[in-house]
Parts: C-alpha cells; sequence; structure tokens
C-alpha cells in the first residue's frame, strides 16, 4: 500500500512535529515525507533529522517576496509527493496561491477554541480576555487567518489563577494528542468538507461520526 505522504511545516521548538513523528511517522500507512522550516535555527530540524526525515528551509528574506518562497515551498512539498500539509507551528502566512494549489490539503493547529482567538498568541489574548475555557482547533487552511473549516477541537477549562507555563503545557499536552488523531482520520479518507444549503463550505463530516458522539 502506497503511504500517506505529509509535509509538515514548521518555525520554532517542534513539539508538534515530536508528536507527529512518534505516534504516527512509519505506522499505520502514514509516513512524514519531508519537514520544512521558515527559520534556518528551527529547533524543529533537529527533531525531523534525527528521525531521517528530509528537511528544506524557506526562509521569507532568501526570496525576492512570499509569493516566490511559498511557490519554492510548494515545489518542495510537491517533490516530496505530500498528499497532506500539516502546519505544526509555522508561524507566518502562506499565500492565497498555495493554499489554492493544496486546497483541501493543508491543516493547522491552532491553541485556542477557534474562532476565538486567532492570530498570534492565542493563549495569551484567552488569558488576558478572562475565558474560563480554551482549548485546541486542528482545521484546514483557507485563504483566511485561522478560518478555515473545523476538523477537531477539544476544550480546556481554565481554574482562577492559572499561569501562563501551566496554560501552555496543559494546551501543547492536548495538540500533541489532538493532531496525530485527526491526521490519522484524514489520512483514512473519512473526512469531508461539505457544502451546506446556506452555500458555506466549512462543515467537516467524520464519516461513522454521529451528532452527539465521538
Ligand atoms: C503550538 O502551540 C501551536 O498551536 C502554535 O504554535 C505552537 C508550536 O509549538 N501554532 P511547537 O513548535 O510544535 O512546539
Amino acid at each position: 500500500m502506497t503511504p500517506f505522504r505529509l509535509g509538515v511545516l514548521v518555525s520554532g521548538e517542534g513539539s508538534n512535529l515530536q508528536a507527529v513523528l512518534d505516534s504516527l511517522h512509519g505506522r499505520d500507512g502514514i509516513e512524514v515525507a519531508c519537514v520544512a522550516a521558515s527559520r534556518p535555527d528551527a529547533p524543529a530540524l533537529a527533531r525531523a533529522r534525527a528521525a531521517g526525515v528530509p528537511t528544506g528551509v524557506f526562509a521569507a528574506s532568501d526570496h525576492p517576496g512570499r509569493a516566490a518562497r511559498d511557490e519554492a515551498l510548494a515545489e518542495f512539498l510537491t517533490a516530496h509527493g505530500v498528499d497532506l500539509v500539516v502546519l505544526a507551528g509555522f508561524m507566518e502566512l502562506l499565500d492565497s496561491a498555495f493554499v489554492r494549489h493544496f486546497d483541501g490539503r493543508v491543516i493547522n493547529v491552532h491553541p485556542s477554541l477557534l474562532p476565538a482567538f486567532p492570530g498570534l498568541r492565542a493563549i495569551e489574548q484567552a488569558l488576558d480576555y478572562g475565558v474560563r475555557v480554551t482549548g485546541v482547533t486542528i482545521h484546514f487552511v483557507d485563504e483566511g487567518i485561522d478560518t478555515g473549516p473545523i476538523v477537531a477541537q477539544e476544550a480546556i477549562e481554565l481554574p482562577y489563577a492559572l499561569d501562563i507555563a501551566r496554560v501552555e503545557e496543559r494546551v501543547h499536552a492536548v495538540e500533541h494528542r489532538l493532531l496525530p488523531e485527526a491526521i490519522r482520520l484524514i489520512a483514512g479518507g473519512t473526512v469531508r468538507i461539505e457544502t451546506a444549503e446556506s452555500g458555506a463550505r466549512r462543515r467537516v463530516t467524520i464519516e461513522g461520526e454521529r451528532r452527539g458522539e465521538r
């Protein structure tokens, strides 16, 4: 059976990449085909190399502009035969041409319950706002900022006076479980983005999942 190939995009630490490598790479017909970083000093690159996964660095400053960078990135992912692009702490926007090229084949992990707190520093935004519940969202990437169809979400309750380091720890623990779970579902071919009667194309259905059940 041909493996389902992931291209993982990173900018920093790479703890989500590590979770994907540990729980999915080389198992159940899934493999991490390549890892691309937006910065040459991303610690995530060492994690990819340690797992024997090919890496590339695509810093915007090495290209005439973001469109050219994203084109080179798309070529790298295509050359590695990627079926799904996973943004795992990729801290830069991808241009519309990239998103259209990989339409429905790019997902992102975001540390809030979207649509609350999109963009950067989502955990700080949630704490500053004073919400009692936050969480993690895995969503398909569209041309907006953290606006694409939602594949999976999990809530985390925030007790009073919880410091940011402890919230981050809890958010990361959920991310490290939810991201591989969502990838496994997509790789299994059971995830579809459907068009609602209103015309909105953002309802994600997972075969076998019924309302009220997980
Ligand atoms: C994660 O919290 C992710 O949700 C956010 O950036 C962080 C990346 O962490 N987009 P890591 O690089 O995977 O450790």
